[in-house]
């Protein structure tokens, strides 16, 4: 942004808004990091123009502004902050300028802690009982909670909480960081999705809105935690004097501190140490956005003084964010090999997990309007690692009013054939066999490495040959001219020689891999394994009644339905004349009662209740798939009976003939469970 006073007063106006909305209204607009960026383009012009400032600058205070919901309480002793380095560059330049100050510095040791994506909290003991826990506030002034500090189970509500012989100091001030463990976090979301309630965003948002509750009823009813990593202040008694023996006391005495946190006798093993935290970033139960390196020598660290409010013996390393805010900008819609429509959110440019992100899935229709997904919010993206970014939901207090509601697309985007939705299915389909936009998956899917493994006929050449009008289905590849190659952007004859020789190649796959390559809605690999095993050639499963499908161990009605379908649809019978005509119609054995080796094999099961993540057919689908036979009534031949919420009398029977009863979790897990 251009240096100008107009500018200036306009970031300032933004910052102080986007600081009411995250203190005041506990509804943050923009991401902790977006935030951060903010108030760096301040100091810069600030740096340039000194003169500019005023005491409204968001500069000229130390956290936040106080509402006037709580009680106000001024802290014993200053709640500092941390500044933050993004490198190890950054770490050791740090480390540098400390020792310049102070040359006993160099032979510090150090502890590195995890930096909880949370809500600072101030803890009270006066003879080791709670008396009070504060907020943060503005790091002199914090508000009173202490109301719902006390349903937080992991709070000790007085210390020791087990004998040990420690003299606990007669006031003794701990701070801590409030958060929701991310399994808690989804279970919670999940309860409210089966309440039918809105779900919250993400768990530090949920910790945040948790905490500052008016009703601690309320705060009670939300699973948060806490792990402690700072004694703020103690009189009348004693407390060790490194940071390491700080956190041994605190968890000695009963309060909850991270294991995750580490010891270091010098700087080289610190630094190296670091090394550990984007792996344990990924493995924890709790969002971290960064680690935490502190000086061990607290007395040594005091005596460096700060700079603002930041301690100058410790600094946080921060990761790039995973989770931030942008503008949507529009909402496009890809069409798959199946058909099926699926929405993606196209957004304002921003960095996510450390690259620059301008699109991401958003799942499916139903999610945008279960979100209420509109184009023009401000969306919360995330992306963690190598997953592809996502967009949690919309940042409604954001909004102006101008922001437009999404409507399903009635038509195909890519061919305008009219889009159709199955009874009970989430997902919307083009029906239209020759739509392109299916033609080009469909043939990339064919040609892919687990189907007919063509090699050099990936997404880009598929989209060429159909561009170019030379292939109209997957058959159309094996009459393909090397002549029309050629005349391909980027084709010179040893390219379109190779391809032409792994096309031909291609015809000696074996069956199992012909029938995956068909791309048959709900026939993967193991699928097509199945099918092959069973009826040794193309020609007997065309031939096969929906019902002989069905009784095939693994294949459940809608697969059966789906293989009938595809082989009835007349294009696909020409494809598949075409291809024996070229020479692709391979034969094997049937082996007579293949598949014992599914996770359900010889499993039989009753449903009862309604599930959390199935509709009654989909889980007698999912039954089926996996080898287990799904009956209705419970008998002695049950084996297990898989309830949902109000199970009725099938549960009851079950129960009183002792067979064993499983939620729809650990069904899941039975199915997922690898074999022995
Ligand atoms: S030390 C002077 N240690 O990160 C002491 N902070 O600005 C400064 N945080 O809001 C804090 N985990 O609430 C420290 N292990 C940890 C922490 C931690 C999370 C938070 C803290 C503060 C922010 C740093």
């Amino acid at each position: 942004m251009e240096i100008t006073y107009e500018n200036y007063e306009k970031l300032k106006r933004e910052i102080n808004f986007h600081n009411y909305q995250y203190h005041v209204n506990d509804s943050p607009v923009i991401s902790d990091s977006e935030f951060d960026h903010l108030l760096i383009q301040l100091r810069e012009m600030e740096g340039v123009h000194p003169e500019w400032i005023s005491p409204d600058s968001p500069t000229m205070r130390a956290g936040a502004i106080s509402s006037d919901k709580f009680a106000k309480v001024p802290h014993p002793a200053p709640v500092l902050s941390l500044a933050n380095a993004f490198n190890k560059e950054d770490v050791r330049s740090w480390f540098d300028r400390q020792i310049k100050t102070d040359n006993r510095i160099s032979s510090v040791s150090f502890t590195l802690e995890p930096k909880i994506d949370g809500l600072t909290i101030v803890l009270r003991y006066e003879n080791g009982i709670l008396v009070q826990g504060v907020t943060r506030g503005d790091g002199i002034i914090g508000e009173d909670v202490t109301a719902n500090v006390r349903t937080i189970k992991s709070i000790p509500l007085a210390v020791p909480v087990q004998k040990t012989d420690i003299h606990v100091p007669d006031v003794l001030v701990v701070r801590g960081e409030v958060f929701m463990f991310n399994s808690d976090f989804q279970k919670l979301n999940q309860e409210l999705t089966e309440k039918g309630e809105k779900t919250w965003l993400n768990p530090r948002n949920t910790a945040a809105g948790s905490l500052r509750q008016q009703n601690s009823d309320v705060t009670a009813k939300r699973p948060l935690s806490i792990y402690t990593y700072q004694i703020l202040y103690y009189e009348g008694g004693t407390v060790p004097e490194t940071q390491w023996g700080r956190l041994e006391y605190l968890k000695t005495l009963g309060f909850p501190v991270s294991d995750q946190s580490r010891y270091y006798s010098d700087f080289d093993s610190m630094l190296n140490g670091l090394d550990r935290w984007s792996e344990v970033r990924d493995t924890i139960d709790f969002d971290i956005d960064g680690v935490v390196i502190k000086i061990n020598e607290i007395p040594l660290a005091e005596s460096l003084g700060f700079i603002g409010k930041d301690p100058r013996g410790q600094i946080a390393l921060k990761f790039p964010a995973r989770e931030v805010t942008t503008i949507l900008e529009n909402i496009g819609v890809n069409v798959g090999r199946t058909g099926v429509l699926t929405p993606y959110a196209v957004f304002q440019p921003v960095i996510c997990g450390g690259v620059t992100v301008s699109k991401a899935t958003l799942h499916n229709f139903d999610f945008i309007q279960e979100r209420d997904v509109r184009i023009g919010d401000r969306v919360l993206i995330k992306r963690a690692g190598d997953v592809i970014p996502y967009v949690i939901g919309p940042i409604t207090n954001a909004r102006t009013g101008d922001e437009k509601v999404f409507s399903i697309p009635e038509t195909c985007p890519v061919c305008g054939h009219k889009t159709e939705r199955l009874e009970g299915e989430v997902a919307v389909y083009c029906v239209n066999a020759s739509c392109p936009a299916q033609l080009i998956r469909n043939i990339e899917h064919f040609a892919s490495r687990e189907a007919m493994n063509i090699t050099g006929l990936g997404i880009k050449v598929v989209e060429q040959i159909v561009n170019a009008d030379f292939v109209h289905d997957v058959s159309d590849l094996y009459i393909l001219s090397r002549e029309s190659l050629l005349s391909l952007e980027g084709f010179a004859e040893k390219k379109a020689d190779n391809l032409i020789n792994a096309i031909k190649d291609s015809k000696q796959q074996p069956l199992n891999r012909l029938i995956n390559a068909l791309g048959i809605r709900g026939v993967g690999e193991s699928m097509a394994e199945i099918l092959a095993k069973k009826f040794g050639s193309i020609e007997n499963i065309a031939n096969a009644q929906k019902d002989l499908l069905e009784s095939i161990e693994g294949i459940g009605p809608n697969i059966a339905q789906a293989i009938a379908d595809w082989f009835n649809e007349d294009s696909n019978k020409l494809i598949i004349e075409r291809l024996k005509k070229y020479g692709l119609d391979p034969h094997q054995d049937i082996e007579e009662n293949s598949s014992n080796d599914l996770p359900l094999s010889g499993l039989n099961i009753v449903v009862t209740g309604t599930l959390a993540n199935y509709s009654r057919d989909g889980i007698k689908e999912l039954i089926k798939t996996n080898g287990g036979k799904s009956s209705d009534s419970v008998s002695q031949k049950t084996d297990y009976v898989v309830i949902g919420e109000k199970p009725g009398s099938k549960a009851e029977k079950a129960a009183k003939l002792g067979i064993p009863i499983l939620t729809e979790d650990q069904l899941i897990e039975l199915i997922n469970k690898k074999p022995e």
